[in-house]
């Protein structure tokens, strides 16, 4: 839905509304520039001219991403067919498509095979579609002018297929981008598909940081372009020459970080929504992230969404890595491994519920000895250990509760002073017990318990989780034990188990 046709000598383009990008771009514009620090979507870097100057930085010798991934795709084209087998290769971000794509479609030309490239560059996407029909004249080509959230799902018609998105594009997502879009792309493959990725990978910062810096001055052209597309479709009237390019490395988050620095004082203003902003003199305002990876980090984080990596293939001085994974079928003995963590969970859960239901409020507040935490505190402390470890260390974008970690930190509370913490009541800590386990829930029912990730495999995550509430069900036990003047009655009773042998009451035999 809201795609046009259009048919052209040799290949189809499915066109996304246009007229609905210039609205999101000055949407993006306004939500980038509200915010603090100021930033503008790396996507919008793309209009037709933008698309020419990355090809133009594509070139230049400190850019050594290009030229190595396509080295690696030149020696690798082949063996990527031959494991891959589908007829049907689909590129994101192919941009004014290149050599490196070259590679594999000449790899798969022995046999009709069909090419659907996606790219939010209307331009670019029809150039070089255009080109590569004259080029490959078996080749069926349909591209698709759309941003890849707009493209994955109509992928599905299009399986088995292998999916390709290379130049190290996905280093721009940050890592909850990065999440949403491996969810959409484990979504669209059908079991079997494959996917190939090429990333940078970490390395020494000179290198990386001339890469972003070109002397030629390509990739400042680039970044202000930015602004000079902002000029003519969003009427501003930014004089470019006050617009710097900087480019450097973050080490802490292992990532390149590209700003507009603003010389002068400068007024941005969208007319059309009745917006204005003062950017001061020296401002900074980010217009891209370039991430670097670890090829193992890699293959453990989309091993979460699904994905098998099946090669891995690096350049000798490991500057660049492509990786072929494939999405892999629940197997039933995966769908196995996640009806046992969740068993192991709701053993655990079901024996603390039964522990604490006799106890009225007061009793779960109060503090019995300093060597015990108020029944509160253990609970309290259950539900943030469960989202820690079956939330956020599965999905670093998902935000810290820094108030709840401090409180149900055991170092920084030790147990005589958590009486003093502000613990809330039976039914505040009931809640958080409750909404934690089913964002955990949720997250397990897309996990693959067969991954190679080693906090999932065989869930190991899950059963530490049960043990360490099965852990706090004793110490609450034990503060139930010197609860004075309380007569527990347990919620339930149950018959000891039945013995296997006879046993005679009025007798034992010791051996
Ligand atoms: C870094 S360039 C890579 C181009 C080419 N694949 C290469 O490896 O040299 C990123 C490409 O992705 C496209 N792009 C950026 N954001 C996009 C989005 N959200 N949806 C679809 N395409 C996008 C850009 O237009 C551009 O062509």
């Amino acid at each position: 839905a809201g795609f046009r046709r259009q048919r052209h000598p040799g290949f189809e383009l499915w066109v996304d509304s246009p007229e609905e990008s210039t609205a999101a771009f000055a949407q993006s514009v306004v939500r980038g520039l509200g915010d603090h620090p100021r930033w503008l979507h790396c996507r919008y870097l793309y209009d037709a001219r933008g698309s020419e100057l990355f090809e133009r930085i594509t070139e230049q010798p400190e850019y050594y991403l290009t030229r190595t991934e396509t080295a690696l795709l030149a020696r690798h084209a082949r063996e990527i067919r031959a494991g891959v087998g589908a007829p049907t290769l689909v590129e994101l971000g192919s941009g004014l498509t290149s050599v490196k794509t070259r590679h594999l479609l000449d790899a798969w030309a022995d046999e009709p095979a069909r090419y659907v490239p996606v790219d939010v560059s209307l331009e670019a996407l029809a150039a070089s579609c255009a080109a590569l029909a004259r080029e490959y004249p078996g080749l069926s080509i349909r591209g698709l002018a759309a941003s890849y959230e707009r493209a994955l799902p109509l992928l599905r018609e299009l399986s088995p297929l292998l999916l390709v998105f290379l130049g190290s594009t996905i280093g721009n997502f940050n890592p909850e981008e990065l999440g949403d879009f491996l969810e959409r792309v484990s979504a669209a493959l059908a079991v079997g598909d494959h996917f190939l990725l090429g990333m940078d990978l970490v390395k020494d910062v000179r290198t990386l940081e001339a890469a972003y810096n070109d002397r030629a001055g390509v990739t400042a052209e680039f970044t202000r372009n930015l602004f000079a597309r902002m000029n003519r479709e969003l009427g501003t009237r930014l004089d470019l020459d006050a617009i710097e390019h900087v480019a450097h490395y973050n080490d802490r988050l292992d990532r390149i970080e590209i700003f507009a620095r603003f010389m002068r004082e400068a007024v941005i203003e969208l007319r059309d929504l009745g917006r204005r902003f003062r950017i001061a003199p020296g401002e900074m305002i980010m217009t891209e992230i370039s991430r670097k990876f670890r090829a193992d980090e890699m293959a453990a984080t989309v091993a979460r969404y699904g994905l098998e990596t099946v090669r891995t293939f690096t350049d000798p001085t490991k500057a660049f890595a492509l990786l072929l994974l494939r999405k892999r079928g629940r197997s039933a003995l995966a769908e196995g491994r996640q009806r046992s963590a969740w068993t192991h969970l709701a053993t655990a859960r079901a024996r603390t519920l039964e522990l604490i239901e006799p106890l009225d409020d007061a009793d779960l507040v109060r503090q019995v000895s300093p060597l015990l935490s108020p029944v509160v505190w253990d609970l309290g402390h259950v539900a943030n250990f469960e989202e820690q470890w079956s939330i956020r260390a599965l999905d670093p974008a998902v935000p810290a509760d820094f108030v709840r970690d401090r409180i149900y930190d055991p170092i920084t509370n030790p147990r005589p002073t958590r009486k003093h913490l502000p613990l809330g009541n039976r039914a505040a800590c009931l809640a958080y017990l409750h909404e934690v386990r089913q964002r955990a829930r949720q997250r397990l029912a897309q996990l693959d318990l067969d991954a190679s990730d080693p906090l999932l495999a065989d869930g190991y995550i899950y059963k530490l989780i049960a043990q360490h509430e099965a852990q706090h069900s004793e110490t609450i036990l034990q503060a139930v034990q010197l609860m004075e003047g309380l007569v527990y009655e347990p919620a339930r009773r149950r018959e000891p188990p039945a013995a296997v042998v006879p046993v005679d009451p009025e007798s034992a035999v010791i051996p």
